[in-house]
């Protein structure tokens, strides 16, 4: 595969670096959103389409079922302090993004359920009492070094109170899944999708199968 994706850094500068990079090998395709928009269940299902149509497909999900992943999940109930939270986030990432690569640079396209934007978008909320408006560059900064570029990053956009009543009817009730935490992680989000060129914003308010064909109307031909 071509060495330019050593240098892929998430931003617009980078974007068409990326895209030539990422043309002879897999595609990376992320999904990102607020808890509750919907992305684990369409990502499983744009995954499986894409595998009917003859691709390589290989679903992946952060945090991930490995062991950091696994801390991940605890820190997620249990840490006290914001960073120690933040950069398990980050580690996961760094180790998944090892194995991400493998299968690109194998041909396979990769279809994840949370990637670099949801630390982006999380922990730059959490982070802005220790940080103020600097978290955003400084979560940047802590995973460029290996942070892939998505060849497509779909956001499925909801809002926050109708994402937590599907939520509550799982029963799930974690701090991440209240709707003024959510509110500003979506406002986020959107932000990042205004200065990331892979994001495709998608209507999550709508049906599944909906949701579903507008991503899959984004796949390159
Ligand atoms: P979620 O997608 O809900 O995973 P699962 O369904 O397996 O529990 O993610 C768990 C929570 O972690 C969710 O509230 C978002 C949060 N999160 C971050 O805050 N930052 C990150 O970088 C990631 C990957 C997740």
């Amino acid at each position: 595969m071509d060495d330019n994706r050593d240098t892929l850094v998430a931003g617009p500068i980078s974007m068409s670096i990326a895209l030539t990079a990422s043309s002879q090998v897999g595609k990376f395709y992320v999904f990102e959103g607020i808890d509750g928009s919907g992305k684990s269940t369409v990502s499983k299902l744009f995954a499986e389409r894409l595998a009917k149509s003859g691709r390589p497909v290989e679903w992946t999900a952060e945090p991930t079922s490995g062991w950091i992943g696994e801390q991940v999940r605890r820190a997620n109930k249990e840490a006290r302090s914001d960073f120690a939270e933040t950069l398990l986030y980050v580690a996961d990432r760094a180790e998944h993004s090892a194995q991400i690569r493998a299968w690109l640079d194998d041909g396979r396209d990769v279809v994840c359920d949370r990637y670099e934007g949801s630390t982006l978008a999380y922990q730059s909320v959490t982070l802005r009492p220790h940080l103020g408006p600097k978290a955003l560059e400084w979560l940047r900064t802590i995973n460029a070094p290996f942070v892939l570029h998505p060849d497509v990053t779909f956001l499925l956009r909801i809002d926050p109170e109708t994402a937590m009543s599907r939520v509550s009817k799982r029963g799930e009730a974690e701090k991440f899944e209240k709707v003024s935490f959510l509110r500003k992680v979506a406002a986020m989000y959107d932000r990042l999708a205004v200065e990331d060129l892979s994001y495709v914003v998608i209507d999550a308010s709508k049906d599944l199968d909906e949701v579903l064909e507008a991503a899959l109307s984004h796949l390159p031909r």
